[in-house]
């Protein structure tokens, strides 16, 4: 049975769905206990979804019978499930130990991960002792990484959030954006003679990422004056290294990536190498080794107690039987900032498409849109939307219980922020509870009705909790897994390749189009008269007023 009749008849046993409140759900046993679980040394809190235990157990049976075990089977023994690409999806492995990687990869290419990895290893530990230095002899000081997608928003998020764990003394800084202006800010905090550049794109073909790495390239020749500078103090991570020489780099500074890690799927590669400078190898194996934790378990658990299941499925009745369009990512923790933005890579650049593996045409939703921000930054801004508009955003809250720093009370209203707004995001408010609580508070009648309505809130929007001891690389890599392997269960039961992107290759190219037409007037394009007008006017730079 697919998908979405399952659903009809979970719904049409249960044609309450739509009109009850999650809170009464609560009457259902012992409901806080039975709907949580702890896994990887993560907690979450999935009680207050709008999911009987009835629909869940019916869309795991459902689950099961579509052979989501083998699925899961497959990806990890390197079966090709990038259908569109033939290509296995590994990304797993880079993080398994050494006899997991000799177990699945063919001989040859587990010893080059391996030797990689070793590499990469000794990279960081030769900056850190000073054995590698500067052209110029100097140690370095600065690291630059230029890389946009995944070949940035991992190394991002895990700076940001292991920022307590940057322990080797190097500043890190992050390029991607092919705005000249993110070149002249980082530029201005770079001494050339100090400054270590790593390179990072899968395909060395995107054009942000060589643009970028052109303009640094040209700074520090036009600093240091001499071609040793590339030599020594440039690396480069990718799968094209044929690319990577013909940019001038130097071979033996080169190190690879494979076409069965996706390019957002790819921290765990050496790709990682900007993040590993800053936290040091013993971070980074403890980061891969929280997402080996997740690994484990999420291949051997049942799926009644397996974390990125029970988070997949809620998100798809969410998002197909509940039809709800988005999916909020809100952490309560200044260190998680990029990880919104890191996971709406993951989810929409993997399962945002419409049509199935076998290139038919969906009949149901499939990626929510994925945004958020760290509360209680979004308190002040889009959770308005959340409580009084008529749509209902489910929502991922994380939070740790210690905090990184010391001030204690800080963490405390942190944290009391972060299980209201759940809380409220749940009850709502109605009409009769608003009337009486101005009533008590003295409010005129005539005054309560004037108001009253506009303090309504419809409440019964779901969410998950995930708690976590303290954000540290295990934890933070345990994270990183979960999502990855939410997104690749929602992946297998929408039937779609969750691991190709094929979305972004038009815009490229018209990109490349444009670029011609504002270079040449007379180069052949396909561009609408809107498009045609605004490129005269940028190459007119037209004073628009
Ligand atoms: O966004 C499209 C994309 O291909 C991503 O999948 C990838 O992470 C990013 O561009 C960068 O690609 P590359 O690592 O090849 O430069």
């Amino acid at each position: 049975m697919d998908f979405f009749t399952e659903i009809a008849e979970i719904k049409a046993d249960i044609k309450q769905a739509e009109n009850r409140t999650i809170l009464s759900l609560f009457n259902e046993g012992n409901r806080a206990e039975d709907f949580s679980l702890t896994a990887a040394g993560l907690f979450l809190d999935y009680s207050k979804q709008n999911i009987s235990q009835d629909e869940l157990s019916r869309l795991i049976a459902w689950a099961k019978e579509n052979q989501l075990v083998d699925k899961i089977n497959s990806m990890f023994a390197g079966d090709e499930i990038n259908n569109t690409e033939q290509r296995a999806v590994l990304h797993t492995v880079l993080r398994a130990p050494e006899a997991v990687k000799r177990h699945v990869l063919a001989e040859q290419t587990s010893e080059q991960v391996i030797a990689t990895e070793q590499q990469m290893a000794k990279i960081v530990d030769d900056v850190y002792q000073g054995k590698l230095t500067s052209s110029t002899g100097a140690k370095f000081i600065n690291v630059i990484a230029i890389g946009i997608g995944g070949s940035y928003y991992g190394i991002k998020v895990g700076l940001s959030a292991l920022h307590p764990y940057h322990s080797t003394g190097l500043h890190l800084h992050v390029l991607a954006n092919v705005d000249g202006a993110a070149v002249v800010e980082k530029l201005a905090k770079l001494n050339a003679a100090t400054t270590l550049v790593v390179v990072i794109s899968k395909t060395f073909t995107t054009q942000e990422t060589l643009l970028n790495a052109k303009a640094i390239k040209n700074w520090m020749l036009a600093e240091l004056g001499s071609p040793a500078a590339i030599e020594k103090q440039w690396f480069a991570v990718s799968s094209n290294v044929e690319k990577a020489a013909e940019f001038g780099l130097n071979p033996a500074h080169v190190l690879p990536m494979w076409d069965w890690v996706g390019g957002r799927f790819s921290l765990w590669s050496a790709v990682g190498l900007p993040l590993a400078l800053a936290i040091g190898n013993d971070n980074f194996a403890r980061l891969k080794q929280g997402a080996y934790q997740m690994d484990q378990h999420f291949k051997t658990a049942d799926f009644e107690q397996n974390m990125p299941v029970l988070m997949a499925l809620i998100g798809m009745w969410n998002r197909n039987a509940l039809h709800y369009q988005s999916l909020a990512v809100l952490p309560y923790d200044h260190a998680l900032r990029a990880l919104p933005g890191y996971l709406q890579q993951t989810d929409m650049e993997s399962n945002g498409k419409s049509v199935s593996k076998q290139g038919d045409k969906l009949a149901w939703a499939t990626a929510p849109i994925v945004f958020g921000q760290e509360g209680t930054n979004g308190q002040h801004a889009f959770m308005q939307l959340m409580h009084q508009s008529d749509e209902v955003i489910p929502t991922d809250f994380i939070v740790a219980l210690q905090g990184t720093s010391d001030l204690e009370e800080h963490h405390k209203v942190l944290v009391a922020n972060c299980f209201a707004q759940s809380e409220a995001l749940m009850q709502g408010k109605t009409l009769p509870q608003v009337e009486a609580e101005l009533k008590k508070q003295g409010m005129s009648r005539e005054e309560i009705q004037r108001i009253a309505r506009h303090k309504t809130m419809k409440g019964n929007t779901p969410s998950n909790t995930l708690l976590m001891q303290s954000l540290s690389p295990e934890t933070l890599g345990a994270i990183l897994a979960l999502y990855e392997h939410k997104i690749f269960v929602q992946g297998v039961l929408w039937q779609i390749n969750s691991y190709d992107q094929w979305g972004v290759e038009l815009g490229k190219h018209l990109g490349e189009q444009v670029l011609a037409l504002m270079n040449d007037g007379n180069a052949e394009h396909q561009m609408s008269p809107s498009n045609v007008n605004l490129i005269k006017t940028f190459v007119q730079k037209h004073s628009l007023t």
